[in-house]
């Protein structure tokens, strides 16, 4: 469609549909867990640390977990109300020396008393199926094989799905945390398909970030808050990626509370070409991503 302003309309914007590319993800490692066993082999093993009682830290695990049963996995998962540095640490050591587990999750965030660093710096390079030990961050910047953080490697794993293509164009990501936005940014800028982006990292300190946003071809938005990402700031037929999962009240909900996430999808859905749903998008591609790292460490292949 054309209008008068000769703008492109997208009155069929593609649904960047996790669900669909999660399973098509999953099927694949279905397959291999079929091939495993078919050869006597031993199944994949993930261990599952969660300590405290932060409620969507135990929705996710218990999502992990239950995507374990489903691929053929085995799963162990280890939750405590509380614990101390010292016995988390005890414990790491114990799944590291452990052979029949191949990866190992320590759900974040962690209660006060545990310094993430540390904990993250205890878990074998070799089982971080979260990509989070400095080993394989530093891997990941230098192109090597290596565990990718979950959800950055997810949505790869989703561009390629829907084929989106990605190659010269120019990607604005929001957010730097360690978990999302700093490796996103190194993984699309890297020389790969998906990847060879431009890409522009933006964050609480970024001025005019509205300007940084507007050429955009691409937008990774993670940075928490509902509905940041608005109409104005992006030009048509962009590709939104929404890594935003806030809770905000909804009176309308018997749960009194909904999931939105940080970009406004129904004032953009005619405007851009892709876009991922919340929910239904980037977090079920997360644990797709987690699967596919928890298979590659059972058979030794990062990448
Ligand atoms: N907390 C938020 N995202 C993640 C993730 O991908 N892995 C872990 N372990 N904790 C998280």
């Amino acid at each position: 469609l054309v209008c008068a302003s000769k703008r492109v309309i997208f009155a069929t914007m593609l649904v960047l549909d996790g669900k669909i590319a999660a399973a098509a993800v999953k099927e694949q490692i279905a397959k291999e867990v079929q091939l495993l066993i078919a050869g006597q082999k031993r199944v994949p093993h993930l261990a599952a640390i969660l300590i405290g009682n932060n409620p969507a830290s135990q929705a996710y695990v218990g999502n992990k977990v239950k995507t374990c049963a489903e691929l053929g996995f085995e799963s162990t998962l280890i939750a405590e109300p509380a614990m101390e540095e010292a016995d988390l640490l005890s414990l790491i050591e114990k799944l590291n020396k452990d052979t029949t587990i191949d990866g190992i999750l320590v759900q974040l965030p962690l209660p006060k008393n545990i310094n993430e660093e540390k904990i993250i710096m205890a878990i074998d390079p070799q089982k971080d199926v979260d990509g989070f030990h400095p080993i394989n961050v530093g891997k990941m910047a230098i192109g090597s094989p290596s565990y990718l953080p979950a959800t950055p490697y997810g949505i790869m794993l989703m561009l390629e799905h829907f084929k989106i293509e990605t190659s010269g164009k120019h990607c604005v990501v929001l957010g730097r945390s360690n978990i999302v936005g700093t490796p996103m940014s190194i993984l699309l800028s890297r020389n790969t398909n998906p990847g060879n982006c431009t890409v522009t990292l933006c964050h609480s300190r970024t001025q005019n970030l509205a300007q940084h946003l507007l050429p955009a071809d691409i937008i990774v938005a993670a940075i928490g808050i509902p509905f940041f990402v608005k109409e104005e700031m992006v030009k048509h037929g962009a590709v939104i990626i929404d890594v935003g999962i806030n809770s905000i009240e909804a009176p309308e909900k018997k749960s009194g509370k909904r999931l939105v996430g940080d970009v406004d999808y129904e004032a953009l859905k005619e405007k851009v070409s892709a876009m991922t749903p919340v929910p239904g998008g980037v977090g079920l591609m997360t644990i797709a991503g987690l699967m596919q790292n928890t298979l590659n460490a059972r058979l030794n292949k990062p990448n």
